[in-house]
């Protein structure tokens, strides 16, 4: 991993971030977000609709919600919520604007940090800056019930930060082989950085049941097996041409065609993720957790 500097980043910043932690952890309100990087190991396989569904299914049930387009192969999530943000991350990454002046507000009062094109940039940060951008979307927590934050496949240093950092992962595959591959090597990579990390995985593009199951059951079997652990499902979602005319429609299938199969999977994994959370109280997190993982790294 390039990312060699970054212990040392890490280290010289806990001082400084010691001091904003412990500020907001006594402020009464602190950090309460769950934060959920959506991810996969191979591209296509659907993370971004499932962002935005995500994203959408959750503030219709009343939830602050902010979703982070982090994805730096096509920064898109705008574009299927029909929003039009002024400025993303480009700003930001230009020290121009704070994370928070760029958030843009969508349906059902839905936020938004859009990739745009600062996604180009932030693919050639530096750890000093991604660590300062780690800790800007860290003080976002305490504003919000939910940060999605949309990643982009594979294992680019750039994406692992995110992933590093969010205790809680949706992994998203297709049944093809391939992806089921890369999805299996993403859960190592992240397992082994970040044991803590609450993997649950979405099945997606699945042409019937027994298929979806076997999707679960040979990551799930794969997992038990080399990394000793198990991982949850949060179901699964069939392949649906609704997913791709509700994309042309701008407007989440969860709202265009929301009595769709995939509009009621894709409802259903939303209703997991309200009900499935962390057991212990959500603390002041994302920071730490980055910490932690760059701390352990070799
Ligand atoms: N359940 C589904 N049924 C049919 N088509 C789907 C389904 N889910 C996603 N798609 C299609 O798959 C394509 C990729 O979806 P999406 O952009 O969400 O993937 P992604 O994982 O974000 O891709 P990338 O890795 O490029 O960011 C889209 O054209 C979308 O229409
Ligand atoms: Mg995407």
């Amino acid at each position: 991993m390039a990312f060699q500097g970054l212990k040392r980043f890490t280290q010289f910043f806990m001082s400084s971030l010691g001091k904003e932690r412990a500020r907001r952890t006594t402020r009464k309100g602190a950090a309460r977000a769950r934060v959920l990087c959506i991810a996969s190991g191979k591209g296509g396989t659907g993370k971004s609709v499932m962002t935005a569904n995500l994203g959408l299914y959750l503030a219709t049930k009343g939830k602050k919600v902010l979703i982070l387009d982090a994805d730096l192969g096509l920064a898109n999530a705008h574009l299927l919520l029909d929003m039009q943000p002024r400025y993303n991350l480009s700003h930001v990454l230009n020290e121009k604007r704070s994370l928070e002046e760029i958030i843009d507000v969508g349906p059902e009062g839905l936020q938004l940090i859009s990739g745009g094109s600062g996604i180009s940039q932030l693919a050639a940060l530096d750890e000093y800056h991604l660590f300062l951008l780690i800790r800007q979307v860290a003080a976002l927590e305490e504003k919000n019930d939910f940060i999605l934050i949309d990643t982009s496949a594979g294992i680019a240093p750039q994406t692992m930060v995110f992933l590093y950092a969010a205790r809680e992962i949706i992994l998203v595959t297709t049944p093809d082989v391939t992806a089921m591959t890369d999805a299996y090597a993403m859960m190592k990579t992240m397992m082994q950085k970040n044991p803590e990390t609450r993997l649950s995985l979405v099945a997606n593009k699945t042409r019937s049941e027994k298929e979806a199951k076997g999707v679960y059951e040979k990551l799930d079997r794969v997992s038990q097996k080399f990394l000793s652990r198990s991982i949850r499902s949060w179901g699964h979602v069939p392949f649906d041409k609704h997913v791709s005319r509700s994309i042309v429609k701008k407007d989440p299938i969860i709202r265009s065609f929301p009595r769709s199969e995939a509009g009621r999977a894709i409802a259903n994994v939303g209703k997991r993720l309200l009900t499935d959370g962390p057991k212990e109280p959500v603390g002041d997190r994302l920071e730490k957790s980055f910490e932690q993982a760059m701390i352990g790294q070799g």
